[in-house]
């Protein structure tokens, strides 16, 4: 007899929800709509270069429809597969100004609302460049029953029940946590399954990469000047000088970074005060995703997860990666500013 030794996305859900006797089921509901919504929307990414032949954004295409831009088309899948799912009472996208209430009965019975940016490093993909899809899951605050209000989006990070994120890369991953560690599950598209393929995740505790926008450094605080200085200098002792490898997409520098081992930066400058990151659907899950896989997220100073959001689309330096490298871009901001 052949062996059969896969395990799907679904499997594992399963599998885990028997550790938590009390668990009824409507989480892993909730994943597995995650799962099919990333499989809509990774093959609407593969056929992306087409739409110059189907015609483009804005115009009409072939069977009279409208083209969308794909973070829009995202946004809808997410958001309709988390409606479907029976167990999400509402939604916060980077594409929507305010917060999605579901006012539908059954939804609102659900305990759970998800915060999402439904396409990282959308700039990409006319280019055919990785992008990727992050979420993130918390118990909602309000009454049960009634419709949620902002306040359920704006608990801090330490407060995620679960975050994950999807890579359409050379193939498509889904990464997700439940707070006991990363797994990571790669689609096999001749099944159509998102299959485990990377179990429990570790973060190296130091590496030789670091990930920044270099074209905005003369606008840099000089700490993360000096720190990134100190990744260039020669160091025989370490691996110094670090290799630069800086995508634009943070779900895929990120994705290689917590493979490989690195750091992540998006600081402050002139140009951006606050950074551009989005602390609720961008840095918040990847925090939670690195601490899980014993990395590190921070702003320069604070714990990413600790800080209490006031808006849902507030922005937050961050440096994320490696536990070493992240600590030791503190201690150069602590010295230097
Ligand atoms: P999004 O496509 O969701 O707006 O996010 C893009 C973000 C992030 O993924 C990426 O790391 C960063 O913007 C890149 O910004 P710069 O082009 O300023 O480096
Ligand atoms: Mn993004
Ligand atoms: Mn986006």
């Amino acid at each position: 007899m052949k062996s059969y030794n896969i395990t799907t996305l679904d499997d594992f859900i399963i599998k885990r929800q028997k550790d938590y006797p009390e668990a009824k089921g409507e989480f892993s509901r909730l994943l597995h709509h995650i799962g099919t919504a990333a499989k809509m929307v990774g093959s609407k990414i593969r056929k992306a270069g087409l739409a110059d032949i189907l015609g483009r954004a804005g115009n009409i295409n072939v069977q009279g429809e409208d083209q969308q831009k794909l973070d829009i088309y995202a946004d809808e899948v997410f958001t309709s597969a988390l409606l479907s799912s029976g167990e999400c009472c509402g939604v916060a996208s980077e594409e929507n100004q305010n917060i999605i209430t579901f006012t539908h009965e059954f939804a609102l019975k659900g305990k759970y609302i998800v915060c999402m940016d439904p396409l990282d490093g959308s700039s990409n993909i006319d280019v055919n460049v990785s992008v990727g899809t992050i979420f993130s899951i918390y118990r909602r605050i309000s009454e049960k029953g009634s419709v949620v209000t902002d306040e359920d989006f704006l608990q801090k990070g330490t407060d995620q029940v679960a975050a994950g994120y999807i890579i359409y890369g050379s193939s498509t991953m889904l990464v997700y946590t439940t707070g006991n560690g990363v797994n990571g599950f790669t689609l096999d598209p001749s099944l159509g399954e998102f299959c485990l393929s990377h179990t429990d995740l570790k973060m190296p505790a130091s590496g030789s990469l670091y990930s920044v926008n270099e074209g905005n450094y003369i606008k840099f605080p000089d700490g993360v000047k000096k720190y990134i200085k100190y990744c260039q200098e020669r160091d025989p002792s370490t691996s110094r000088p670090y290799v630069s490898r800086y995508i634009g997409s943070l779900v895929s520098d990120f994705h290689r970074n917590l493979l490989k081992g690195g750091i992540y930066m998006y600081p402050s400058s002139e140009i951006y005060p606050r950074g551009k990151l989005r602390l609720v659907y961008e840095c918040n899950p990847m925090a939670l995703i690195a601490e899980q896989s014993g990395g590190k997220a921070s702003d320069g100073y604070n714990r990413i997860m600790e800080i209490k959001p006031d808006s849902l689309h507030q922005k937050t330096p961050y440096f994320v990666g490696s536990v070493e490298m992240v600590n030791r871009v503190e201690e150069f901001i602590r010295l230097n500013g």
